[in-house]
């Protein structure tokens, strides 16, 4: 406001240009609570694709270790030979940490502009008529999911978190064998039980995300309340499940060496 009242020109005389730099409109979008909404919602969706996908290719693990082994090579493998070989897995991991970062940046400056805007708590119930847990508890299983995303990629990726290389033949962490790397980590209880807890908590999230960005979309026409409900719980139940399958079938011997 302060701003907007310096930059104003004099009153009287003729016009005169300001010298205020136009941003690049999307930049200029992003800088209101509706652009950041959108941008939440937009990187939310690309994040529920990719968590979608790769529940659904690890379900090849129930096919057995080659095949899982197979569908790790053909990401790396994507598009050869029009381009070399893991260029379109880096452009998607590229596009993916991006996704990340635009959610957290938008996650917080709303806060903060939420938190501005009412120095005064709520004193009625908020708008949580469907997932009053969920929507309450946001931002912490965002942050589990973070950090598990973190320990996950340095347990299975990196190698290192869990050391699963150790029961391996050769007591060193295999790369190319994802198979064998994720049933070496999830026939370890308190890791089984991590992934759990970590996909529990990113069930949550979900559920209320994907809730709320029909909303922050403009899709929120009421006849479709319950579809947007429906399929808010079918992509977390999918995910959850899916997911939390793989650490029991290792457990119980269903999926193993
Ligand atoms: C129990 C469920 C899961 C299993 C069995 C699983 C398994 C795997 C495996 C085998 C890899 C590849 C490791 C490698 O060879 O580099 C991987 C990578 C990855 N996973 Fe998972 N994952 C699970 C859940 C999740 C969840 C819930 C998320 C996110 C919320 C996630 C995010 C990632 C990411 C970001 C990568 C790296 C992808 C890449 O750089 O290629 N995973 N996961």
């Amino acid at each position: 406001m302060a701003q907007a009242i310096q930059s104003r020109g004099p009153v009287t005389g003729t016009a005169v240009t300001t010298k205020k730099r136009r941003k690049f409109f999307l930049l200029d979008l992003y800088g209101t609570a509706v652009g950041k909404k959108y941008a939440m919602a937009i990187s939310g969706i690309m994040l529920v694709g990719f968590v979608l996908v790769h529940m659904v290719g690890n379900l090849k693990m129930y096919l057995g270790a080659e095949d899982f082994n197979h569908y790790a090579e053909f990401l790396r493998e994507l598009l050869v030979p029009i381009l070399p070989r893991t260029v379109v897995l880096w452009l998607l991991r590229f596009g993916l940490l991006a996704a990340v970062g635009v959610h957290i940046h938008a996650a917080m400056s709303l806060t903060r502009l939420n938190r501005k805007a009412r120095s005064v708590k709520y004193q009625s119930p908020r708008d949580y008529q469907v997932a009053t847990f969920a929507s309450r508890t946001m931002r912490w299983t965002g942050i589990i999911v973070f950090l598990f995303v973190f320990w996950h990629l340095a347990d299975l990726t990196w190698g290192f978190a869990n050391n699963v290389g150790v029961d391996a033949a050769d007591g060193e962490f295999v790369r190319g064998d994802a198979y064998g790397n994720v049933v070496r980590s999830f026939e370890r209880v308190p890791v089984a039980v991590l992934y759990i807890v970590a996909n529990i908590a990113l069930g949550t999230h979900l559920f209320h995300g994907v809730w709320s960005l029909f909303q922050s979309m403009g899709w929120n026409n009421p006849k479709f309340k319950k579809w947007r409900k429906n399929i808010a719980i079918a992509v977390s139940t999918l995910v959850v499940v899916g997911n939390v399958s793989f650490p029991i079938a290792v457990l119980a011997g269903i999926v193993g060496k």
